[in-house]
């Protein structure tokens, strides 16, 4: 299964690029699952620690509704909005919140396909430093970090929304860059699932 976390407060341009990458990896007979920070109480790591003796966050929130698809995926595609030049606050919640899944192991996320997306109302307003924000998250956990490649796609999809879902679905240049880490990311997968 493949979990897309889209990190956009709304319901708008992140959302429809995510759902079209998670419906092109539906087409080819993935099995995939949504989910949205929108509308969720997911709150910042305390650092509490009690994760670390417990195996379990303390904080009994909406983070309880993704930690068994995280930890059950076989790859994950998260994608934020650019809010000031980075990933947003809710993201970072989430990605912060998975301590609580390596103190049960810290080999739990190893080996799972990682895939990054950024929209930014600006051509360029920090999509790419957003992707290598995830990108890290996916590298200090061992998730396989997938970009797109030179010549159009580089770290992976960054699209121009112009504040807008309409625009964002007339970014032609995102969508290439889009399908092209699509393309490497379902290599990646048949490489490491013997699918090939
Ligand atoms: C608090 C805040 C900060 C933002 N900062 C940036 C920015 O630094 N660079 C940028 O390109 N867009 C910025 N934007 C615009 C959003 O990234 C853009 O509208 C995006 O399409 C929102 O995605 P959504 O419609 O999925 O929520 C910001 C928006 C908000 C609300």
């Amino acid at each position: 299964m493949i979990l897309g976390i889209c990190g956009s407060p709304r319901k708008q341009s992140t959302e429809y690029v995510l759902k079209y990458a998670l419906g092109e990896l539906e087409k080819k007979g993935f099995q995939v699952k949504y989910f949205s920070v929108s509308g969720k109480k997911i709150a910042p790591c305390l650092h509490c620690n009690y994760c670390l003796e417990n195996k379990v966050c303390i904080q009994k929130d909406d983070m309880f509704e993704i930690y068994d698809s995280i930890k059950n995926s076989d790859g994950m595609i998260m994608a934020s909005p650019i809010h000031n030049g980075g990933i947003t606050a809710q993201l970072k919640a989430v990605i912060d919140r998975c301590r609580s899944l390596y103190a049960i192991d810290i080999n739990i996320l190893r080996g799972k396909v990682g895939m990054s997306i950024a929209v930014g109302g600006d051509r360029v307003g920090g999509q790419e430093l957003a992707i290598q924000e995830i990108n890290t998250f996916y590298i200090l956990n061992g998730i396989i970090p997938i970009g797109g490649g030179m010549f159009g796609a580089n770290l992976g999809p960054c699209f121009w929304s112009q504040d807008s879902v309409e625009d964002v679905k007339n970014d032609k240049y995102g969508f290439e860059a889009l399908d092209k880490t699509l393309k490497f990311f379902i290599q990646t997968y048949n490489l490491l699932n013997d699918n090939i």
